[in-house]
């Protein structure tokens, strides 16, 4: 099929796709793998910015694309048969991928968050225009072809499980406070000024970027829609580097990670469940996880046939990502492209209650008495019924076995900080995420807390 493609954008990735299209013709590449691609219209805001951007990106011939700024000039052109959304945001974006739709073209979109937000409102306008295809790569993990792969390779498997980093502006930080002891902040503010984080890094931090992807992820595996606001998601501005110290003697580092598991029911006739839940993860240094650094993605699906599969590469960036909006393009120009979502599962239930170990970290009022390490030697002794290091014995060995055990979680271990003798860390038992919340109140009200605790699930050590 021939595309005449209309692009909202030409920023980052807009800038990147029209400089690929335009060089692909020009060396034939394009012609070669029998897509017919041209781009007729950009639209954009700023028209001088946009010139320069083709200046810049002009190794190929781009002298016909016309620079346009009324959306109607793309979207009541009827020579144009493709419209591409690069420009972000869920409000005009919203306005211009539902029109394109309605008025029968094809939409290439790299927007994770209007998908996520409004995917069974696209789904139901999809089905009523079932000539057009919807395609969106470059919408979760950038240049790695996730979303393809789950279309297509993965179609014939049943899938368990998919998770990993999905977010390379947090996993960037994380890494900084790793390897470089920074701070959060610090490590925030060197994140924006390499252009990596936004001035708002909401999205990003708070893990609202990951929940939309994983979402997104978790609809291609099995087929549920999504409620954003059922997914329990906790970012990475709670962690400090008290964590990271806390991490090296666990042998362990902490990554931003997205899990969204299935678990059949028990009874044939029920369908089963989807657990889904974005939270930063203790993750073993022999994990493949705790090797991504930087802004690089994994992504890691386990399934019946396949076993487990790990695709890692990078998750943004302007050539990653316009190579998958051109793996779209090519797909549709060739008649290769599949459904956008080809599974749909509506009765699954969703789960928001994550089971697992859980780190936690406490600040205590009082010095601990102990110095580190774990295990059972001195202190206070079992709670939970296992070895505790010596800590604040006298403000803490009753009250904290108390406290977990009416929040129904056990404390396999408590150690002290290395540097800070007021600040304790432990690790429980296998136990659930609402266990966690009660346990957490209940800490929050003892008298030697100095602050709410923070907690995390800790990655299985054979769980990837
Ligand atoms: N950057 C990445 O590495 C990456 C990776 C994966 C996915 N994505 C997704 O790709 C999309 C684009 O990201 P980006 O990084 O390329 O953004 P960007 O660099 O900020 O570029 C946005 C472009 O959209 C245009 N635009 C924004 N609002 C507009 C409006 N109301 N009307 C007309 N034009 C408008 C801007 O034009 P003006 O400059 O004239 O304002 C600019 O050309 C987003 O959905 C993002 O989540 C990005």
């Amino acid at each position: 099929m021939h595309l005449t493609c209309g692009v909202f954008g030409l920023g980052v990735v807009g800038g990147g796709v029209v400089d690929l299209v335009t060089s692909y013709t020009k060396n034939g590449r394009a012609k070669a793998v029998g897509a017919s691609i041209f781009i007729k219209k950009v639209c954009v805001r700023d028209v001088k910015k946009a010139k320069q951007t083709l200046i810049d990106t002009g190794n190929g011939d781009n002298s016909s694309i016309s620079i346009v700024t009324e959306y109607d000039d793309i979207l009541k052109d009827d020579s144009i048969n493709c419209v591409m959304e690069l420009m972000g945001g869920v409000t005009n974006a919203k306005d211009i991928v539902f029109a394109a739709i309605a008025a029968g073209k094809h939409v290439i979109t790299a927007n994770k968050a209007l998908l996520a937000n409004f995917l069974s409102e696209i789904l139901l306008l999809l089905s009523k225009n079932p000539s057009v295809k919807l395609c969106f790569e470059a919408a979760v993990c950038g240049g790695i072809p996730v979303i393809h792969s789950l279309c297509s390779d993965y179609y014939a498997d049943s899938i368990n499980k998919v998770m990993g980093i999905m977010n390379g502006t947090t996993n960037f930080m994380l890494s900084k406070m790793e390897t470089e002891g920074a701070s959060y902040a610090e490590a925030l503010s060197e994140a924006q000024s390499l252009g990596f984080a936004e001035a708002d890094p909401t999205a990003d931090v708070e893990g609202l970027d990951v929940q939309a992807k994983l979402s997104l992820l978790a609809k291609l595996c099995y087929g549920r829609n999504i409620d954003l606001s059922t997914v329990p998601t906790k970012g990475i501005s709670s962690l400090t580097s008290t964590d990271f110290e806390n991490m090296r003697s666990m042998n362990c580092t902490v990554k931003l990670v997205g899990c969204a598991s299935a678990f059949a029911s028990s009874s044939l006739q029920e369908p089963g469940s989807v657990q889904i839940y974005v939270s930063p993860h203790a993750v073993p240094l022999s994990s493949p996880l705790a090797s991504v650094s930087g802004a690089g993605n994994i992504v890691v699906i386990s399934s019946k046939n396949m076993g487990e599969s790990t695709m890692t590469g990078p998750g943004a960036g302007r050539y990653p990502t316009a190579n998958s909006v051109l793996s779209d393009l090519f797909r549709l120009s060739c008649g290769l492209a599949t459904p956008a979502f080809p599974l749909d599962e509506p009765l699954l239930a969703v789960t928001n209650d994550y089971s697992g170990a859980f780190y936690v970290r406490v600040t205590c009022v009082e010095e601990c008495d102990g110095n580190g390490g774990e295990g059972g030697e001195g202190g206070v002794g079992g709670v939970g019924g296992e070895g505790v290091v010596g800590i604040a014995q006298k403000h803490i060995s009753t009250e904290l076995r108390t406290v977990a055990a009416a929040a129904g979680v056990t404390c396999s271990s408590i150690s002290c900080n290395e540097s800070q003798a007021n600040s304790l860390y432990m690790k429980t038992g296998v136990t659930c995420e609402s266990n966690m919340q009660a346990f957490s109140k209940g800490l929050s009200k003892c008298k030697w807390i100095a602050g709410p605790p923070f907690y995390m699930p800790i990655l299985p050590a054979s769980s990837a």
